[in-house]
């Protein structure tokens, strides 16, 4: 029976729900083509305009879920758990847990994404290290996640391809962030690694998607339906997102940042988010009792060496030199210039725009502005002074490194991401709240 598409978008324009069955044969329609994109895109604006209720919301991801493969990692006995961030400036935490986790006897399989905007993502900072492959076939994979306890990869073109197009046509359409069509697109390409469980780092923020806390945990709380329907052991935390994530911003710079870190040295924020989402993975699988047990396993084996030499095997396992570990800086591409960027005025740091700081990186090329364009991996920002340092003016509080390209607009932003008082602000912890 053809598919009577104008009358489910019909529906939901009017607000009414749609059954089960109406979501998954549309969504079945999108994957073989048969539903073209105006349609697509009318339903989609409906769905941005009208939300979906809960039944809606899960037969949605589950549709997007199932629109390809799911990996079947059923040879590994271990638990299975990962973690996905919705995306923040300086934000390299993937690098430093998978390991960690890997090294307190989890698998990790990770499949992550490529950034659009300020930096690349997970697989661009990975790629900065020479020969590094993350485009490895499932059956690869699942080798190395078995022998090492961690792999990242990006995803294939099998995995959720309905939200390759359904996110492809929201960019062009004003509807991407609609909390529903988010969070079932997160969910959906998750989902299909077949972990046991999921630690979903929600942020919030300047520097991220949603900019208030009461959005980010409305978020948080359509990522835990889907996941808690599929049956899956998900927890979302949610994070601060307003400074950028430690002191370094750009692809190979982040790699130092995480090597540091896996060196059991490394910012103090980097540090407490590898330990505090650690343990959230560690918990959602019954791999410790508390938080705090978790915590302080993830901080033994940051300290110990046992979670660098996982991530030295995952490099090697992956094609990259291994090398990187002990001599970052020898083995990573470094840019020609590195330029001072002084404080405008004298006081204390009260904050550092993370959206102005990510510009700035990627005004340098640390990032794309459209799919097809390629980032230089040794260009970024290396602050200098995190909030709470005090600072003189004229003093350097963030050097550019660069290959000469934007450094004169990078430096603007720089400055204007600062945020410079006479009195020294609260410090807090990153973490706002974990919701289990
Ligand atoms: N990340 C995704 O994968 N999908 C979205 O819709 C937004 C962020």
């Amino acid at each position: 029976m053809p598919l009577l598409i104008p009358e489910l978008i019909r529906k939901k324009r009017d607000g009414e729900s749609l059954e089960s069955d109406e979501i998954r044969e549309f969504l079945t329609g999108v994957t073989t083509g048969e539903v073209p994109d105006y349609q697509i895109s009318a339903m989609l604006m409906a769905v941005y305009l009208r939300g979906l209720d809960d039944a809606e919301l899960t037969a949605w991801a589950d549709a997007m879920l199932h629109s390809g493969d799911v990996l079947d990692l059923s040879r590994i006995d271990r638990a299975k758990v990962d973690k996905h961030s919705t995306g923040g400036v300086g934000d390299k935490i993937s690098l430093p847990l998978a390991p960690a986790v890997a090294a307190c006897g989890l698998a990790v399989p990770m499949v992550s994404g490529r950034g659009l905007g300020h930096t690349g993502g997970t697989l661009d900072k990975l790629e900065s290290i020479p020969g590094f492959r993350v485009d490895l076939d499932v059956e690869t994979f699942a080798r190395i996640v078995d022998r090492v306890g961690a792999c990242i990869i990006g995803q294939t073109e099998r995995i959720a391809p309905a939200d390759g197009v359904l996110y492809a046509l929201r960019d062009v359409t004003a509807t991407v962030e609609s909390i529903p069509l988010i969070a079932s697109s997160i969910m959906s390409k998750k989902l299909a690694e077949g972990t046991d469980g999921l630690v979903l780092d929600c942020k919030v923020g300047t520097g991220a998607f949603m900019k208030t806390r009461e959005r980010a945990a409305d978020l948080a709380r359509a990522l835990l339906a889907i996941g808690r329907a599929a049956g899956k052991s998900v927890t979302a935390v949610l994070t601060a997102m307003d400074d950028p994530i430690g002191d370094r911003v750009g692809n190979a710079l982040e790699v130092e940042e995480s090597i540091a870190v896996l060196h059991g040295e490394g910012p103090a924020d980097t540090r407490e988010l590898t330990v505090r989402l650690g343990a959230e993975m560690l918990l959602c699988v019954d791999a410790c009792e508390t938080p705090e047990e978790g915590a302080e396993r993830l901080a033994a084996v940051l300290d110990d060496g046992s979670a660098l030499e996982i991530f030295r095997r995952m490099v090697e396992a992956q094609g990259g030199d291994p090398r990187v570990v002990d001599d970052p800086r020898g083995i990573l591409p470094q840019a020609a210039g590195r330029t001072a960027v002084p404080a405008a005025a004298s006081g204390y740091v009260a904050a550092i725009a993370a959206d102005e700081i990510g510009t700035a990186a990627l005004l340098l090329g640390a990032g794309r502005r459209r799919k097809e364009d390629r980032l230089d991996p040794a260009v970024g920002i290396e602050i200098a002074r995190r909030s709470g340092d005090a600072v003189r003016a004229g003093e350097p509080i963030a050097y550019l490194i660069h290959n000469g390209h934007g450094a004169e607009e990078a430096s603007a932003r720089v400055r204007a991401a600062y945020d410079i008082r006479d009195r020294p602000p609260a410090v807090s912890s990153r973490i706002l709240e974990i919701m289990r």
